[in-house]
This record gives C-alpha cells, sequence and structure tokens, in this order.
C-alpha cells in the first residue's frame, strides 16, 4: 500500500521517528523546506543547492586536505561540519548531509573508490550471476558513523531541516556494472537486456542498500529525504518502466512508514517525469531542460516541483542570472509548490557569492506567486518580456 499523505502519518502519532527528532518535536515540521514539499504555499519561498557542500567552497577545500573523499564522508565530526558550511555561509533553507551514493556501497564491503576529479570506481565490475549473487548483505551497524553525522549535524540545525539522501538503483548499478563513470552506460543497458534476472536481482540489491542508508539518516535526524538518480536520462522509456522504476519504488518504500518526505531527482529525466513523479515521492527535481511549467503538465497536480536554475548560467554576468531565476520561480508558480534550486549540481568552480546572492534574490521574492515582489518584479520586467505567463 502507497501512503498517500506521509503528514498524516506525523500528525497522527504514527510515525516511528523518536520523539526528538526535529519533525516530531516541531524544530523543523514549518519550515518553508518542509512546508513546501507537502504542497504548502510559505511566505518564503525555499532554496537550496545539490551540492552545496564541496568544492565551491574555500573551508571545503581546506578541511579536506589529506583526506581521502569516502574517508571524510565516514568520519561524522567532519561530515557533520563539511554538511554545516554552506548552511552558515549562504543561508539555504536545507542542509545537505555530506556524504556519496557509493558510501552504503563501502559500508556493505565493495571495493570502491572515490577517484578525484573522475567519480566512484570499483576494484572489478560487476556483471555477472556469480558476482551478483556475492554481494554482501548490509550489516546495519555498519550505519554507525552515518547516524553520528547526522545526530551531530541536526543538533547544530536547529529549525534547518536536512536533506539525507542515496543513488537511486539504476544510477548505482551503472557505476557498478561498467567498474566507474561512463558516457552512455552501453554495459548496464546490455545486462539489463542480455540477462534481465541477473539485473532485476541487482537493482534490488542496491534498492536495499540505498534504503537502508535513507532511512538510517531519515531516523537520525534528516526531515526530509531525495533519491538522486542522475543517469537516468540515457534510458528510454520503455526500459525506464518495465526495468528500474519497480527498483526506485522498493529504494523509497524503505522509508514510506516514517512520514518524512521524499524528493526524486534525474539528469535528462524529461521523458520519463511523470513516471519519476509516480514511485512514492511528495516531490520532483526537474533538470534545467524542461521549464518547470512544463513538468508540472507532465507530472500532474499533486507534485511539489524542485529547480531548476541552469548550473551553466552561476558563470553569467549577474543581470543574466537574475533574469533566469526569476523566470524559473515565474515557471515554478504553476506548480502546487516550488522548491527553488539548481538544475544539477554547483560546478566546483562556481564562485560562492553567486550562489549566496540567489538565496537574497529567491528570500526577497516572498512566497513567489503573487504581489509586488513577485518574480517578475521592477528589476526583471524588462527582461521579462515575452517570457509568456
Ligand atoms: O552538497 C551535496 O550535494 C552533498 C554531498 C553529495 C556528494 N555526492 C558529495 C561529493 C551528494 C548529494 C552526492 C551524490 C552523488 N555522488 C551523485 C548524485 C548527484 C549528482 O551530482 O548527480 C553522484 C552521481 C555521485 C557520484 C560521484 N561522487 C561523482 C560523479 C563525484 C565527482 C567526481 C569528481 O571529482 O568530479 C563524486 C565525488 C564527490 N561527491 C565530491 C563531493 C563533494 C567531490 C569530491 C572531492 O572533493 O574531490
Amino acid at each position: 500500500m502507497r501512503v498517500s499523505d506521509p503528514s498524516a502519518l506525523l500528525d497522527q502519532g504514527h510515525s516511528p521517528l523518536p520523539n526528538d527528532h526535529p519533525l516530531i518535536d516541531g524544530r523543523t515540521a514549518h519550515a518553508p523546506l518542509i512546508r513546501a514539499l507537502r504542497g504548502d504555499r510559505p511566505e518564503r519561498l525555499p532554496v537550496w543547492f545539490m551540492r552545496q557542500a564541496g568544492r565551491s567552497l574555500p573551508e571545503y577545500r581546506e578541511l579536506r586536505v589529506g583526506t581521502a573523499m569516502l574517508d571524510a564522508c565516514l568520519d561524522p565530526a567532519m561530515a557533520s561540519e563539511i554538511t554545516l558550511q554552506p548552511v552558515r555561509r549562504h543561508h539555504v533553507d536545507a542542509g545537505i548531509f555530506f556524504s556519496d551514493i557509493v558510501v552504503p556501497l563501502r559500508l556493505a564491503g565493495v571495493d570502491v573508490e572515490i577517484v578525484p576529479g573522475k567519480g566512484p570506481v570499483l576494484g572489478a565490475p560487476i556483471r555477472t550471476p556469480e558476482a551478483v549473487a556475492a554481494l554482501p548483505a548490509l550489516d546495519p551497524s555498519a550505519l554507525a558513523p552515518i547516524t553520528e553525522a547526522v545526530q551531530r549535524t541536526v543538533a547544530e540545525l536547529g529549525s534547518t531541516p536536512l536533506i539525507g539522501f542515496a543513488g537511486a538503483p539504476f544510477t548505482l548499478a551503472a557505476y557498478m556494472v561498467e567498474g566507474g563513470p561512463s558516457k552512455d552506460h552501453t554495459a548496464a543497458r546490455a545486462l539489463m537486456h542480455a540477462d534481465p534476472e541477473t539485473w532485476s536481482r541487482l537493482l534490488d540489491w542496491t534498492a536495499d542498500v540505498s534504503g537502508a542508508f535513507l532511512r538510517s539518516q531519515a531516523l537520525a535526524g534528516a526531515s526530509a529525504v531525495q533519491l538522486f538518480d542522475s543517469w537516468v536520462g540515457s534510458l528510454s522509456r520503455n526500459d525506464y518502466v518495465d526495468r528500474v522504476k519497480q527498483h526506485s519504488a522498493r529504494a523509497l518504500s524503505h522509508v514510506e512508514d516514517l512520514g518524512v518526505p521524499r524528493i526524486h531527482f534525474g539528469v535528462g529525466s524529461g521523458e520519463v517525469l511523470g513516471d519519476m513523479a509516480s514511485v512514492g515521492v511528495e516531490a520532483v527535481g526537474v533538470d534545467w531542460r524542461v521549464p518547470l511549467a512544463e513538468a508540472v503538465h507532465r507530472m500532474g497536480p499533486g507534485i511539489t516541483v524542485q529547480g531548476n536554475i541552469d548550473p551553466a548560467l552561476l558563470a553569467a554576468p549577474w543581470p543574466v542570472l537574475e533574469r533566469h531565476v526569476r523566470r524559473v520561480i515565474q515557471s515554478g508558480a504553476l506548480a502546487r509548490a516550488h522548491v527553488v534550486n539548481l538544475g544539477h549540481g554547483v560546478p566546483p568552480e562556481t564562485d560562492p557569492d553567486v550562489l549566496t546572492r540567489i538565496v537574497e534574490l529567491v528570500h526577497g521574492l516572498g512566497s513567489g506567486v503573487t504581489g509586488a515582489a513577485g518574480p517578475i518584479g521592477a528589476a526583471g520586467a524588462a527582461g521579462a518580456t515575452g517570457a509568456g505567463a
């Protein structure tokens, strides 16, 4: 059974979240992000950035010197500090837990490293029935550093919600079958058809480790979760619906009883937006290719949209970027609710002051839908000509 209104679980006291969880004790229950994810239009549009914690910040680069990426993720004090850095600096409406989609693989005992400038690389690709059958189960006690890092972070965040996250089964399987990053994920897409049985077992395994990772973050204090299917854009719609979607739903089912709002995001997801919206989530993150108003059309009215400032425009002159941000907000006004974000992660070379300025702009626009302070106010009016309301 799918829970159609997760907040009802919380309101009725039916959630297994502990009493000192920020959603239960009231710290974050009415934060703009949480209200928007539940379909409400708060007085202030919430804004945060995918990859806000990371290389665009000098304080991050300084702290990371001499520590490998996955070691940093598994050091609770360091992971917590890195999570807090962009919240302090930009005054965003959420922290995103500093970790990585391959952390639960490493915790399960899979040989995986993150190679700087490249991404996740496995000791050996996992693409045979034997290799999939040999994948180890994730021992729940291995998640202790995650729990500790989330608890430390939430204790500092006060009324700002922490977003927990995990990788979707397809994106993780793309790395596992290829053995590392690839452009088109051809080995993964071939396996899906050559040996559907092995494919399905592999995606069930990834769904369960990602689901356990999500659940540990939510129980430890995360007030929302996001499932990243970054490479979903390499799939045909048929393949997504027949061989991927049910596994994403399985990953999310691990947190269904908690009542924590769920966000689903993919890159190049235009063909499958409607399908991604139906795996059991309250919000969908849209990449920069599809206008938010069009995304609402594809997904229906019952979904909050998140996005979709083009990350490339972070390098453009401010008036160009400002006009773009206002148009994104105008387009998002058609949705039941909108969480402002980028259409993908912050590029490492981004000037962090630009991100702070976007937060100030968005927060100055109120709810984003009405009044003189609406998105196409005085400063944006000239540039908005022809934008189409
Ligand atoms: O601020 C945040 O968004 C939270 C932290 C976060 C990281 N990875 C930290 C990270 C999150 C949410 C992720 C998710 C992630 N990891 C995804 C999905 C999101 C997306 O961007 O599509 C994917 C595909 C990965 C796999 C991965 N890990 C890649 C492609 C890379 C980049 C490799 C490189 O060096 O260019 C990583 C490493 C990584 N994960 C870094 C960070 C801050 C860079 C590590 C460094 O500082 O060298």
